[in-house]
């Protein structure tokens, strides 16, 4: 057991250069627990926001106007780490104190804590003995909110390297699609710049269907089956499409537009042409019936909400209910607090609903998602697949897996 002794922010920036907030907290004036606060650029109607107004200062004054409150507390003790938090800021989305410092307070004090009981910060937040690791969900090709005119609407094409064994083995098959994926976007293109969107993904001049195709021939061209040992994922991000006076998804880099309905055949194409391990967000934020619609279609392919439950156990409860997805997105910025995300975690394990812990597209070098990953039972973890604060993830799952405690891949 530990106390906190001191805590301490500062402004940084994330991997986008924009301005975002590093907190550190000790405890018995010797555990470092360090955390820099990352950030999207598709963010759903209802997650928590980075900042008050969007301003990191803002964030760091509270912190220190407040900080005597934090002192002495457990280190361990994420409850009462969440409740201080709490009685600083009890609005729905922390748009008092921003949800950055709510995330970044909560990792960081837990991480100390881990430092003085001498273990890994994925034990000290998971009393189980045994572990699995989740297969490296990574993206491939990057359109939509992440990359500029021209790519794709669609915001991410995804692999999963699903026939692994090992972590290694996974992460080695991405990075190998991924540079594949070059080679053919060179002789598809010969001005293609090997320009990359914010997640490392490429960003060619393609419309979304080619993108789709050049993504399946990258993947064949190393000599696996689709679907067998390397499956595609989408992340078609609908609510940025979604036009909510139109009632209508505007497609307007390719050109057309899609009612409710023809979005759902739209998606259910993709899923079967390409035979998608998994589908995230493929209608907007809000229509839980559309979704139901694909999860009953598509029970074998993870149909994952992100925006639909922005890391929110009310708005997953309703998801539940309505059978909206099998899966989902766990971001736990999109909360706030770890201990938010850990009770969101705990509703969605309990009814059968996959997790897959997720970077941001704006992200630091931190790796506390591996960890978190492991300790929720995830069977993705969405990280990128290159870029050296995507890379700190997969780096740190590896060195995970030394420990015996992991075992083995996760059944997807
Ligand atoms: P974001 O996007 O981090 O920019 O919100 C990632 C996603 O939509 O999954
Ligand atoms: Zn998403």
């Amino acid at each position: 057991m530990s106390k906190i002794t001191s805590i301490e922010g500062r402004l940084l920036y994330n991997s986008r250069g924009s301005k975002t907030i590093e907190i550190d907290i000790i405890s018995d004036n010797k555990f470092l627990g360090r955390v820099c606060a990352p950030s999207g650029a598709s963010v759903g109607k209802y997650e928590a926001v980075s900042f008050p107004n969007g301003n990191p200062e803002e964030s760091l004054r509270i912190l220190k106007e407040y900080s005597q409150k934090f002192i002495g507390l457990e280190a361990s003790d994420l409850k009462s780490i969440h409740d201080t938090l709490r009685s600083l800021d009890d609005s729905s989305n922390y748009s008092n104190i921003g949800g950055a410092l709510a995330f970044s307070v909560t990792i960081a004090s837990m991480e100390s804590a881990s430092r003085a009981l001498n273990q890994p910060l994925y034990q000290t937040l998971s009393s189980r003995s045994s572990f699995t690791c989740p297969f490296p969900l990574g993206n491939i090709l990057g359109g939509g909110a992440h990359a500029g005119p021209g790519t794709p609407d669609i915001q991410e094409i995804l692999i999963c390297a699903i026939g692994s064994k090992t972590i290694r083995e996974a992460v080695e098959t991405n990075l190998s699609v991924h540079k594949e994926l070059r080679n053919v976007l060179e002789k598809e293109d010969p001005n293609f710049t090997n320009g990359r969107g914010d997640e490392g993904g490429w960003a060619p001049k393609l419309n979304n269907e080619k993108a789709l195709e050049v993504s399946a021939i990258a993947i064949e061209n190393l000599g696996f089956t689709l679907g067998k040992e390397v499956s595609l994922g989408v992340d078609f991000a609908s609510s940025t499409q979604w036009d909510e006076k139109k009632q209508k998804y505007l497609y307007e880099r390719a050109g057309f537009e899609n009612s409710p309905d023809k979005q759902i055949e739209f998606a259910a194409k993709i899923i079967e042409k390409y035979k998608l391990v998994y589908a995230e967000d493929a209608v907007h934020e809000e229509a839980f019936e559309d979704m139901a619609e694909l999860t009953k279609k598509f029970p074998k392919t993870m149909v994952t909400g992100d925006d639909l439950t922005v890391t929110n156990k009310n708005i997953l409860k309703k998801a539940i209910e309505s059978k909206s997805c099998n899966a989902s997105i766990l971001k736990v910025n999109q909360a706030g607090s770890l201990y938010d995300a850990l009770e969101f975690a705990e509703v969605a394990n309990k009814n059968n609903i996959k997790l897959i812990t997720s970077h941001r597209s704006g992200e630091s070098v931190d790796s506390h998602i591996a960890h978190i990953g492991l300790a929720t039972q995830s069977k993705m973890l969405k990280v990128g697949i290159v870029g050296g604060e995507r890379v700190a993830k997969l780096n740190e799952l590896l060195r995970l897996s030394e420990h015996g405690l992991i075992c083995g891949m996760a059944e997807i």
